[in-house]
């Protein structure tokens, strides 16, 4: 398919990096867009699911809807396995938020799944023919990486090549992040939206100035590496702040004062700091519409919970800041006046540029 709005992409997408545009309002708000993307960059892109540490013992699971498969992530054994949550006799959904069971039972009609995806039993099942082998739920594409567990949607996915990310946060040891806190809510507004607003530092001082821009203000924030699958930036603190603690033994100084924060396309963003991970899952729902689960995880034990207590508390106070303006402007997109204006430099906005370059380069292998 041939969307306007892609060929518009690629033109803004290939603005030279002094004269950044960004993109109009339809980018938001299409339908046709959305659906375009879900059927290509969504679909075989690779998802973060959460934490491969809120699953640790055999049999705990939990659930999450992506685009139109309900998945069933569950830990069986050492591994973890990423299932359709959809029943092989007539499609309900298995299981439901987050637990522990070596028996899924189907809430229908009472066939029982292992954690694995096998099919336990199915009562009253004696046609001739019925081997209940055929019958274990299917399991998707997924891999663990840097303590996150990733998943995509289609057989023949992405690449899976974060190397150039994984060098600039290894010496975080993104691992061996203690996980804390999960929670999921709806926003209204598009998926590309929250991925731009996270990625940028211009908002922090603005959006946010009870609640970081004593730690990250807008004016410290310098461009990072980007890739093939990743864009980053550094939110630096001024020396007037306090550290966010020592972390791993292999950090630098300068690492110890900052927060690096990175996007894996097409939809995690993180913030990782020495003794703070907060990752953002942006599951989209519709063209306005996303489900955001986010988790919290902490680096050993430098932090007491009332410590962590306050992080949670923090980050759900910025969570609902971003919103409320993200909400906001979603409306505004409607506007044939929103046509893409001019984007501050690098290392403000570079990001942006950034993702837009990924999307423009993957919608032209994809079309
Ligand atoms: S739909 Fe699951 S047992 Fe019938
Ligand atoms: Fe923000």
């Amino acid at each position: 398919m041939t969307h306007p709005l892609r060929e518009n992409l690629v033109s803004i997408a290939n603005s030279p990096s002094d004269g950044p545009q960004s993109m109009p309002g339809g980018f938001y708000t299409d339908a046709d867009l959305f659906a375009w993307e879900c059927e290509t960059i969504l679909q075989t892109g690779w998802h973060c699911l959460g934490r491969a540490d809120e699953i640790p013992n055999d049999g705990d699971y939990f659930t999450q809807q992506v685009l139109n498969e309900p998945l069933l992530i569950t830990r069986a054994g050492a591994d973890i396995a990423v299932l359709s949550n959809a029943c092989r006799h007539r499609g309900m959904p298995v299981a439901q938020g987050a637990g522990n069971t070596k028996r899924h039972v189907c809430p229908y009609h009472a066939w029982a799944y292992a954690p694995d995806g096998n099919l336990l039993s199915a009562p009253r099942m004696k046609n001739t023919g019925f081997d209940p082998k055929t019958c274990a739920l299917p399991s998707f594409p997924s891999r663990i990486h840097n303590g996150f567990i990733y998943a995509s949607l289609s057989d023949t996915p992405d690449p899976f090549d974060l190397a150039d990310l994984d060098a600039l946060i290894a010496p975080y040891e993104p691992e061996n992040f203690r996980h804390i806190h999960t929670a999921k809510e709806v926003w209204n507004c598009n998926w590309k939206a929250l991925v731009e607003n996270f990625m940028e530092g211009y908002h922090l001082s603005v959006v946010h100035p009870e609640t970081l821009h004593h730690y990250t203000p807008t004016g410290l924030s310098r461009k990072g590496p980007s890739g093939a699958g990743f864009t980053s930036y550094f939110a630096n603190y001024p020396d007037s702040a306090a550290g966010r603690g020592n972390g791993a033994a292999g950090l630098t100084d300068e690492e110890r004062k900052r927060s690096t924060l990175f996007a894996v396309y097409p939809s995690q963003v993180v913030s990782v700091a020495a003794t703070t991970l907060v990752s953002l899952s942006i599951f989209p729902i519709n063209a306005e519409q996303i489900e955001v689960r986010w988790t919290l995880s902490t680096f050993g034990n430098e932090l007491d919970d009332g410590i962590l207590a306050d992080r949670i508390a923090v980050w759900n106070e910025v969570n609902r800041e971003d919103r409320e303006k993200l909400e906001t402007m979603q409306r505004a997109l409607h506007s044939r006046h929103v046509t893409g204006g001019p984007l501050a430099g690098p290392d403000y906005e570079g990001t942006v540029h950034d993702f837009q370059k990924w999307i423009a380069q993957r919608s032209a292998e994809l079309a």
